[in-house]
């Protein structure tokens, strides 16, 4: 591995080396991981807002005793109009890795072709999050044993969430059975859906109805509710397809809920206290994942 643009340029036995590097990252003592990039620099460039993404790779680079070089757009001379090009091709110059979140898809494609050094998609617009993907995976198969054969429900805002199709694409590659919940109006596009169906023949259903019966995780992500021209629209569906205790009656002891965060309205802070949630954990696997993400980016 060199740059991590998206996760479709990730075979089975690429994602399964970085999960198994994250695992023995999640192992090492500090004293350890500290010598394995010790000496490095990392930049992270971060045109929209984060806080896990952005938290856990300084976490990861730093565990791994690299230095940090954190570029502010606001008061870099992007204010001043400078091309993402010539700013990429400036920090390549001055680092050895690039972590890169844009509004723009294509963004990190478009910065990965000019950069030497290898450069992490931290996020692109409404197109990839692979490390995301990574650490979802991570998660899944941490808590469960297995990824393959697993029920795995996809709900919320499926047509505008990047993490949901990266997801889909990942479960698809191990072997999930996955259930897409959704709004109509707010369905997976059909043409990710066939894409996944086609290269790995998994079974992917579609439904308005939320049913947690027999399901093993349930993944949920927000409305967005910004990207409705009405509202009022965007609060209903919100309000129905939301994670309360309610919801969870009568649910599986053993589900997991996950949600890449941050969270709103769609799961309550009450849930936050069941043993199901796994959000929060799910977030912490984000620094061994980046680390070997991190890692293996530095070695290829
Ligand atoms: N899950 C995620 O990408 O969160 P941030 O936007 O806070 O990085």
């Amino acid at each position: 591995m060199h740059d991590l643009v998206s996760i479709r340029d990730l075979g089975k036995k690429d994602v399964e080396a970085v999960l198994s590097e994250a695992a023995r990252m999640e192992k090492m003592p500090p004293k350890k991981s500290g010598e394995l990039l010790r000496g490095k620099l990392v930049s992270t460039m971060f045109f929209e807002p984060s806080t896990r993404t952005n938290m856990s790779f300084q976490a990861a680079a730093k565990r791994l005793g690299a230095k940090l070089m954190t570029f502010y757009p606001s008061v870099s001379s992007t204010a001043k109009g400078e091309t993402l090009g010539d700013t990429i091709r400036m920090i390549d110059g001055y680092v050895d890795a690039i972590v890169l979140r844009h509004p723009y898809e294509g963004a990190a494609r478009y910065a990965a072709d000019l950069a030497e050094h290898p450069v992490i998609n931290a996020g692109d617009g409404g197109n990839q999050h692979p490390t995301q993907t990574l650490l979802d995976l991570y998660t899944i198969k941490k808590l469960k044993g297995k990824i393959s054969g697993l029920r795995v429900s996809l709900m919320g805002d499926l047509k505008h969430a990047r993490t949901m199709r990266s997801l889909l694409y990942g479960l698809g590659m191990f072997g999930a059975d996955v259930n897409l919940v959704s709004p109509s109006a707010l369905r997976m596009d059909e043409e990710v859906i066939r894409e996944t169906k086609g290269m790995f023949g998994i079974n992917v259903s579609q439904t308005s109805d939320i049913n947690l019966k027999g399901v093993d995780v349930l993944y949920v992500c927000r409305i967005q509710k910004e990207r409705f021209q009405d509202k009022y629209e965007g609060e209903k569906m919100q309000k129905e397809f939301r994670v309360d205790l309610e919801a969870l009656r009568g649910a599986p002891e053993d589900l997991a809920i996950l949600h890449p965060l941050p969270k709103v309205e769609e799961i309550p802070p009450e849930v936050d206290s069941d043993p199901r949630a796994k959000y929060f954990e799910q977030a912490k696997n984000g620094v061994p994942v980046r680390m070997a993400v991190l890692y293996l980016a530095s070695k290829g």
